[in-house]
C-alpha cells in the first residue's frame, strides 16, 4: 500500500468500482477506500435491472444517458469477464410494463408512444397479447408495453466484476476504513484522513452513495442527497415462471437464473436503516402474487433491504466541487445506479483527465441555472 496516488475513490460500491476501473484503464495509480466490505450497500442490494425506458419515462433529462450506458452493457459483460474471469449474468430479454388500472393503461399508452416517437422499441401489447408473451399473468395485467432493450444484470456481480478487474489493472483497496476528514492544502484538497492513516491524491473523488453529502460536508460542500430505503426478497421456483421482467408501479419480478425470482421494492424516504419490516414485505408479497398467482408456490430464500442515493431534483451529482479543487464527486444515481455505472465511471475518467462534463451534472446546478437566467 503506497500513501501517495494519483487518485482516492472515497466509497466501494458499483460508482467507486467502475470509475476506479476506467481511471485504471488510463494507467492512473487508484486507491479506494471502503468504511465496509466492498459493495455492501445499495449496490449488492440492487435487482440489477437496465431500465433505461422502464424507469425513464423519455423525457427525464437522464433518458440520453441512460440510452448511453445501457448500450455499453454487452462490451463491459466481455471486458470485466476477460479480466476478472466473474460472469456479470447480462440477460437482455426485456422489460414487460404492465397497467393494473385504466389510469395506468392510458399512462403507459403514452409513454410507449413517446419513446417509439423519439427512436425506441416499445411494443405495445393488449391484455390479451400481454399473456401471450407471459402466460402466467393474472387478469390484473391490463395491457402494457415491452421494451426488448431493458435488459438485466446481476448487481451484486457487476460490482464485483468492476472491482476485480480495476484490482487486476493495480487499483488498491482498503476496506473497513472509514475517511473521516480532508486535509486541504491552501484552495486544494489533497488527501484524506481515515480510521487506518492518512493517504495523498492529486484527485480525490466521492462515491458514497447516500452517505455523500455528510463526507463531502467535512470538506464545506453541501450536496443535495439524500437517503430512499429499498426492501427487496427472493424467492426460489422449480418451473420458469416468466421471461422477460415485469415491472409494475408498485414494484418489480425480475428472473435471475435457476429460477430464483427477486422482487422489490419498497420506498422510504430519509431511512438509513437497513432492517427488513414485515410491513414493506407483505405489500410486494401481495402485489406480486396478484400479478403471477402461481408465485404462491415459489419457495421462500431470502429478503434484504438497501440505500438508494436519491437528490432533491432527481438527477446523480457527476462533477468537480465547486468551492475547492482536487475533489469531485460521482452520487446521487438513485434507482438506475447499476444502469448508470459504466458511462459515469467513463465521464469520471473525462473529468479528471480534464474534459469538459455536462453541466447537467454539475454539483452547483442551481447556481448555474440562476447565472444563465
Ligand atoms: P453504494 O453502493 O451505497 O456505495 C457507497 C459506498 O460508500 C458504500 O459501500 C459505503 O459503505 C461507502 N461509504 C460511505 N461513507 C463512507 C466513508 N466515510 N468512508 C468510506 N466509505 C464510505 N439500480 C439499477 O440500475 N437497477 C436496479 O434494478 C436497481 N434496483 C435497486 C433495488 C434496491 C432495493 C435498491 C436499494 C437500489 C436499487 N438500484 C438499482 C439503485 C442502485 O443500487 C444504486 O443507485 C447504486 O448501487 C448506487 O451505487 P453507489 O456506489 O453510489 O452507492
Ligand atoms: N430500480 C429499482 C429500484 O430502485 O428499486
Amino acid at each position: 500500500m503506497k500513501q501517495h496516488y494519483d487518485a482516492i475513490i472515497v466509497g466501494g460500491g458499483v460508482m467507486g468500482s467502475s470509475i476506479a476501473y476506467q481511471l485504471s484503464k488510463r494507467n492512473m495509480q487508484v486507491l479506494i477506500i471502503e468504511k465496509d466490505g466492498m459493495a455492501k450497500k445499495a449496490s449488492s442490494a440492487a435487482a440489477g435491472m437496465l431500465g433505461a425506458q422502464s424507469e425513464l419515462e423519455g423525457d427525464h433529462q437522464l433518458f440520453p444517458l441512460a440510452q448511453q450506458s445501457r448500450a455499453m452493457f454487452p462490451v463491459v459483460a466481455e471486458e470485466l469477464k476477460s479480466l476478472s474471469g466473474i460472469d456479470i449474468e447480462l440477460k437482455q430479454t426485456g422489460i414487460l410494463k404492465v397497467a393494473q388500472t385504466e389510469d395506468e393503461l392510458t399512462h403507459l399508452k403514452s409513454v410507449a408512444a413517446l419513446q417509439r416517437s423519439m427512436g425506441q422499441e416499445a411494443e405495445w401489447l393488449s391484455a390479451e397479447k400481454i399473456r401471450m408473451k407471459e402466460p402466467e399473468l393474472s387478469a390484473a395485467a391490463l395491457g402494457g408495453f415491452y421494451i426488448p432493450n431493458d435488459g438485466q444484470v446481476s448487481a451484486p456481480l457487476l460490482s464485483k466484476a468492476f472491482a476485480q478487474s480495476a484490482a487486476v489493472l493495480g487499483t488498491d483497496m482498503l476496506e473497513y476504513t472509514k475517511v473521516d476528514s480532508f486535509i486541504r492544502k491552501d484552495n486544494r484538497i489533497i488527501g484524506v484522513k481515515t480510521t487506518a492513516g492518512t493517504y495523498y491524491a492529486e484527485e480525490i473523488v466521492v462515491a458514497g452513495g447516500a452517505w455523500s453529502s455528510h463526507i463531502l460536508q467535512k470538506a464545506g460542500e453541501s450536496l443535495d442527497v439524500y437517503p430512499v430505503k429499498g426492501e427487496c426478497f427472493a424467492v426460489q421456483h422449480d418451473q420458469q415462471m416468466i421471461s422477460s421482467s415485469i415491472f409494475l408501479t408498485n414494484g418489480y419480478i425480475v428472473p435471475k437464473s435457476g429460477g430464483r425470482l427477486i422482487i422489490g421494492a419498497t420506498q422510504k424516504p430519509g431511512d438509513f436503516d437497513q432492517t427488513v419490516h414485515l410491513h414493506g414485505l407483505s405489500g410486494l408479497i401481495a402485489n406480486a402474487t396478484n400479478m403471477i398467482p402461481a408465485l404462491k408456490e415459489a419457495k421462500w430464500e431470502n429478503a434484504w433491504a438497501g440505500i438508494r442515493p436519491q437528490t432533491g431534483d432527481d438527477l446523480p451529482y457527476i462533477g468537480r466541487c465547486p468551492h475547492v479543487n482536487g475533489l469531485s464527486v460521482a452520487a446521487g444515481h438513485f434507482r438506475n445506479g447499476i444502469l448508470l455505472s459504466p458511462i459515469t465511471g467513463i465521464l469520471v475518467a473525462d473529468l479528471l483527465e480534464g474534459k469538459p462534463v455536462d453541466d447537467t451534472f454539475a454539483i452547483d446546478r442551481k447556481l448555474l441555472e440562476e447565472v444563465n437566467s
